[in-house]
């Protein structure tokens, strides 16, 4: 990790309008390094025992970290639409403990963040953005994953732009840059700013060279990935722009077939597609698998939405939390499946998806 990488960690704090990023080995870590950063700053530290919010359904590594690093999860109800966090639902959700809401913007499709942002500001919760899966996705005219206090973001393989495994944690808060980068990095001070809060520098070359201030990890990135990144994030306009003609091309077949529920953005939201979200009706005459029967025999491939509702996974017995509702998140993981979408023409694809579907 060097000067590719932090020219790289620039490039993409200025894209997206935040002052710093801070660059590790995947999504998964920026959501370890990012939840680890807030036990850490000086004033209102997290501690382990708080409560989190979270929405039901998202990747599995929105949650582990929390789990590991000894919080409590509250899991709340997504809307069947936007597949995102039900903000009526998020408000009922806190407690007297709730210090922290994590919002994920689901394949794409931007949180209700004008809701969700009073909501924190009223309760005086700290907001933070797992934007893992919606780079370049908008709400209001505003990029997500810069919504939060600290947020993060995913550049692997098939993400919106790709280091192969990547991540990125942005803020505008130095001391938790600061801490982001001591964390990643053994949690030792050697490549810390000059201006740095976390630390005071001492007058001995020998100890200041090996000098461990948190008990940190290693998940830095290499200088391959900072390049490889840079070529990228120049491709994201475009990239972008590909996927929403896709959605376009999508959405004229699927809007109004009543079989499914496809995702749905809200006014002020620009998704950056990810894929392409079919939940089949209670009310239609089919069922899913009748639906990914034929998928497969079309070779179409397809899979779960996100990673369903972790409430229904096994590794959910290694968590502390509570739910009250989990309706629609279990309605999604039960009849719900995505197609893929990809930063190429796929309107071909997409006719033969509707073919193979009518
Ligand atoms: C919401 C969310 N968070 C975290 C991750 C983890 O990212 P990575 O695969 O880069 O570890 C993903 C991965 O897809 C994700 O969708």
């Amino acid at each position: 990790m060097g000067c590719e990488v932090r020219t790289f960690e620039e490039q993409f704090a200025r894209f997206f309008g935040k002052k710093y990023a801070v660059m590790v080995n995947s999504g998964s870590s920026a959501n370890l390094i990012a939840f680890s950063s807030l036990l850490y700053r000086k004033e209102n530290p997290l501690r382990p025992g708080d409560e989190i919010i979270v929405p039901c359904i998202s990747w599995a590594t929105t949650f582990h970290p929390l789990v590991q690093l000894g919080f409590k999860l509250r899991f709340v109800d997504i809307n069947l639409e936007t597949l995102n966090i039900d903000p009526v639902e998020l408000r009922k959700a806190i407690t007297p403990k709730t210090k922290m809401v994590v919002t994920v913007s689901i394949l794409g499709n931007p949180c209700q963040f004008d809701e969700i942002s009073k909501i924190c500001a009223e309760k005086k919760i700290i907001l933070m953005e797992d934007n893992c899966e919606s780079m370049g996705a908008k709400f209001n005219g505003q990029y997500t994953g810069t919504f939060g206090l600290i947020n993060t973001f995913s550049t692997f393989y098939s993400h919106h732009i790709s280091t192969m495994e990547g991540g990125l944690i942005v803020t505008d808060d130095f001391e938790l840059f600061c801490l982001c980068k001591s964390l990643r990095n053994h949690g030792w001070t050697r490549d810390q700013d000059v201006n740095s809060t976390i630390f005071e520098r001492k007058n001995d070359d020998f100890f200041e060279a090996y000098r461990f201030i948190l008990p940190g990890y290693n998940v830095r990135p290499g200088e391959l990935h900072g390049i490889v990144g840079q070529q990228q994030l120049k491709k994201l306009p475009d990239f972008l722009e590909i996927r929403r003609r896709n959605a376009a091309h999508f959405g004229e077949y699927f809007k109004h077939d009543e079989r499914f529920i496809i995702q749905k953005e809200l006014g002020a939201s620009q998704s950056s597609w990810f894929c392409f979200t079919m939940i089949v009706r209670a009310e239609s005459k089919i069922n899913r698998l009748q639906v990914l029967e034929k998928l497969k025999r079309a070779n179409i491939e397809h899979r779960i939405i996100t990673g369903g509702n972790i409430l229904q996974h096994d590794v959910i017995k290694y968590y502390n939390y509570e739910v009250t509702k989990q309706t629609n998140a279990d309605f999604a993981h039960f009849n719900g499946f995505f197609v893929g979408n990809s930063p190429v023409d796929l309107r071909k694809e997409i006719d033969y998806l509707y073919q193979t579907l009518k």
